[in-house]
């Protein structure tokens, strides 16, 4: 190029292999496949879903909706490894250490020993984290932090690469992991996160609704793991709870109003029941609307579109409102039919107690068999499902799923289809 592509000065490149001779090529069967010592955090639902622990020489990027509860979070695990005599330095450049030190307050355990610096200069984290050779490096938020020899705003793609291209050689040279926590707006669009997952090992999402306590910490890639897998934390006012036990996600309405239905989703290997709800309203003159929390709104309109041809519900001049509850993202095409008796349950005004319900809804009303069956029946009755709905039982159409929940206008009357039990 013959100059510099970062600040730009002429005559600076240096040639540093002038041919290929220097390369060495190996065998990989003479390349030990050491296991890796890893290092817990001390919050099992974290070390979940890293697969058990931070690997050394991990980058890690951490993303999720601003106020979700990252810098908390990752404030917990600094004390957490600071009390088990773990150096650990929290760079942030969003907070003050005055800031930080409150929040520590309002918290549970003990963070006398977490190392603090206040920067937004990459090269002044960098400098400190090999002066303290902490254990684990936490930045905050890589949105914030800037390279001095890259141009553009702090926040900008090039910045943001460049501070996380910048902390992940770090990570590779000291061994040192680094967290790097990153915003995402809830379209997930903003320059963050997402630009930087490929450079990364671990892209962990901390999710939820930030009006109920429940947060779900994704993990949707891992270089070290063998499968992707959530944790389940519980936002409290003196921060983070594990939750080793997610019983509490599906509320007591499921038990008795209409347009509830139990959702037991496999999604991270781990199953967990969660309660999808929906309302079915009479709409304003040509206003109906669609409106879909924790689902994605094509399937959301792909099953209404199956219940209007396929099993004889008019939604035409209604709103339909679908929600999960507890603010969980759910991804299964398998939560189709739970949706589909949530609506058919709002429109007919029949309530579902304990009903649990799954399968993929498909364009000609036949429902899809999914995986994890054993797992999902085992989890909806620990919940208190009493009955299941699902297909590879006797349900093999939507018209049919609905006759065996009690709704559908012609088929309610039937009593030659089966439910499963
Ligand atoms: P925070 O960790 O600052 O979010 P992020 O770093 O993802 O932007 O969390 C902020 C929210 O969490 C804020 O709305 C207050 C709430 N919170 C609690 O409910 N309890 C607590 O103990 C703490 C520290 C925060
Ligand atoms: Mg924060």
């Amino acid at each position: 190029m013959g100059f510099c592509a970062q600040c730009r000065a002429q005559g600076t490149l240096q040639v540093v292999h002038a041919s290929g001779a220097g390369a060495t090529v190996g065998r990989l069967r003479d390349v030990a496949a050491e296991p890796v010592a890893r290092m817990e955090s001390g919050l099992a639902e974290l070390d979940r879903t890293l697969g058990g622990g931070f690997v050394p020489g991990a980058a890690v990027v951490l993303g999720g909706e601003p106020g979700i509860g990252k810098s908390t979070l990752f404030l917990q695990v600094a004390g957490s490894l600071a009390a088990r005599g773990e150096t650990v330095l929290v760079a942030s450049a969003e907070e003050s250490a005055q800031q930080v030190a409150m929040r520590a307050g309002r918290l549970d355990g003990d963070y006398d020993g977490v190392d603090f610096i206040a920067t937004s200069d990459v090269d002044t984290v960098i400098e400190a984290a090999d002066a303290v050779r902490p254990a684990l490096l936490v930045v905050d938020s890589i949105q914030t932090v800037a390279d001095g020899a890259t141009d553009g705003p702090a926040g900008g793609i090039a910045q943001v690469r460049a501070s996380a291209g910048r902390l992940v050689a770090h990570a590779k040279d000291s061994g040192i992991p680094v967290v790097m926590i990153g915003h995402v707006t809830k379209e997930g669009t903003l320059a963050g996160p997402r630009l930087v997952e490929h450079a990364v090992d671990v892209v962990l999402y901390l999710e939820g609704d930030p009006h109920s306590g429940m947060r779900f910490l994704r993990g949707l890639k891992n270089r070290f793991g063998a499968t992707p897998s959530v944790g389940f934390f519980e936002m409290c006012d003196r921060g983070l709870r594990e939750v080793h036990d997610p019983i509490g996600l599906a509320g007591p309405s499921a038990v008795s109003t209409p347009g509830s239905v139990l959702f037991p989703t496999v999604e991270g290997r781990r199953p967990v029941t969660v309660e999808v709800q929906a309302l079915v309203a009479s709409a304003a003159p040509g206003m109906a609307r669609r409106s879909v929390k924790g689902i994605e709104s094509a399937r959301l309109h792909q099953v209404l579109a199956v219940l209007e041809r396929h099993a004889g519900l008019s939604l035409a001049g209604r709103d339909v409102y679908v929600a999960v509850a507890g603010g969980v993202r759910v991804r299964e095409p398998a939560a189709d039919l739970a949706v589909a008796l949530a609506v058919a349950s709002s429109v007919l005004e029949v309530p579902l107690p304990a009903t649990a319900a799954w399968g993929e809804v498909g364009l000609t009303g036949q429902i899809g068999a999914v995986g994890a069956n054993p797992q999902r029946a085992a989890e909806a009755r620990r919940l208190g499902a009493e009955r299941i709905i699902a297909p590879g039982g006797s349900v093999r159409v939507v018209a049919e799923a609905l006759a065996a929940a009690g709704l559908g206008p012609e088929l309610r009357d039937r009593d030659d289809v089966a439910v499963v039990a």
